[in-house]
């Protein structure tokens, strides 16, 4: 018989919306799962633990990072599984969602296959392949969803592109229902976008770029709610970045549509006047946008309209963004950046702790329908704690990614991911905690 591992993680004040629970008090875990939440836990005298005192820190379900990409197979220069899902744990995640855009596409059981063995042997965190609508991301043909979903997946996207012919998005969507799978949008008409690099406004006039109008996302969000009305699948807005988009969001809902939405740090916390010095680190899609814009979404989140707090964690190597703005990729860093810009610069004002550990947790885990995001007796210890104190400045180059296109850097934070523990192991513990204890 094999000797139990158990871990107590005592004194934090832990937060679980999933139960309604916010206390200080202490969580045991033996093998990887939760079993017992509350004070003076009995431990048995005969099985090896290991005591983790938590106080003055926050301990909460572990968080899940629905919109990541990490680039492997194809794009290792920028990032790999390896480094991606390090990266995410630094986080303060324990589960990730990694988008099919990588090369090949994950648009078949062979691609889905490589990608879970990768992660079984490089990634500390758990890892949720979504798949391709379409093969190649091409918008043509769809891609074998139903043996995709028998090799793991959790969702089809085509993120980083939009499926623009509405007709097969509609098929997407019936297959979808069989499979169980939640269609993942990413809503930019991709002729009214052109060759748009900023959003289009005052700014984009004002900087001389090609600008990408609000409506662009808001036809596609329309579009796919009408089709998940006619359809009647599960259908998920990868992040909202427009006040129209909330709108549609927040109708569709009231009207019993099944529809989801997520949010990322970088449209909550700044505008289009960012892209003002050039720095290509703010050239995004969709792209920022206006202060209405960023008023409109820390409402939903407050209110429920958007589910999800993701990261989008888009890597890209430094050549592909040390060039002219035109030229630069859309996308940023984020999952060593996410929780604590939401910590640090949305909460106080917009929302209350347990919103932000919702959207974060059980929320997300309902969306791609993994059984995580709760620490209710039984469930898999997936725990992330974080220091609600600590005061720090972001350094790309402290990153633990491959890459460090982040328009955050010399930022200011208060809060940090203190330790974050998958299946009972604590697989991340942060340098500032040295001497503590
Ligand atoms: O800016 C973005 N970059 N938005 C996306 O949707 C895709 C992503 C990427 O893959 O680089």
């Amino acid at each position: 018989m094999s000797i139990s591992q158990c871990l107590l993680i005592k004194n934090g004040r832990v937060i679980d919306p999933s139960q309604n629970l916010d206390a200080i008090t202490d969580i045991l875990v033996r093998d990887g799962k939760i079993v017992a939440i509350g004070k003076a836990i009995p431990v048995r005298p005969d099985e090896p633990l290991e005591s983790l005192d938590v106080s003055g820190l926050v301990v909460t379900p572990g968080w899940i990072d629905i919109h990541t990409h990490l680039r492997e197979p194809g794009g290792t220069h920028k990032e790999t599984i390896e480094t991606g899902t390090r990266s995410a744990a630094a986080g303060g995640f324990t589960s990730i969602a990694c988008m099919a855009n990588t090369q090949p596409v994950n648009d078949s059981s062979y691609i889905t296959t490589y990608i879970r063995q990768k992660v079984s042997s490089d990634s500390p965190v758990n890892v949720f392949p979504i798949g391709a609508v379409t093969k190649g991301l091409k918008g043509e043909e769809l891609a074998e969803i139903g043996s995709m979903r028998e090799a793991g997946i959790v969702a089809i996207s085509d993120d980083g592109k939009t499926v623009m012919n509405a007709y097969l998005f509609r098929k997407a969507l019936d297959y979808s229902r069989r499979f169980d799978l939640v269609v993942i949008s990413h809503a930019e008409d991709l002729n009214l976008k052109g060759r748009g690099v900023m959003n289009e406004g005052f700014n984009s006039a004002r900087f001389g770029l090609r600008g990408i109008p609000k409506a662009a996302e808001e036809v596609i969000v329309a579009r796919d709610i009408y089709l998940a009305e006619l359809t009647g699948a599960r259908l998920h807005i990868a992040h909202a970045s427009t006040a129209g988009s909330v709108a549609l969001i927040r109708e569709a809902k009231r009207r019993g549509i099944q529809v989801t939405a997520e949010v990322t740090p970088h449209h909550l916390t700044l505008t289009d006047e960012a892209v003002g010095p050039y720095d290509t680190n703010t050239k995004v899609a969709p792209p920022l946008r206006e202060k209405e814009d960023i008023e409109a979404l820390q409402e939903a989140v407050a209110d429920g309209t958007i589910d999800a707090l993701a990261s989008d964690h888009a890597p890209h190597a430094r050549e592909e963004k040390e060039v002219e703005y035109d030229h630069a990729e859309f996308g940023m860093v984020g999952l060593e950046t996410a929780f604590p810009l939401y910590y640090s610069k949305v909460l106080k004002n917009h929302w209350d702790l347990s919103q932000l550990v919702s959207a974060m947790t059980w929320k997300p885990a309902q969306i791609i329908g993994v059984k995580k995001g709760t620490l209710q007796v039984g469930a898999d210890a997936d725990i992330s704690i974080f220091d609600p104190k600590h005061e720090w400045t972001i350094d790309r180059q402290a990153f633990l990614s491959k890459s460090q296109n982040s328009p955050f850097h010399g930022w200011s934070m208060t809060g940090k991911p203190a330790f974050t523990i998958v299946a009972g192991k604590v697989i991340y513990r942060s340098a500032h905690l040295k001497g503590k204890s």
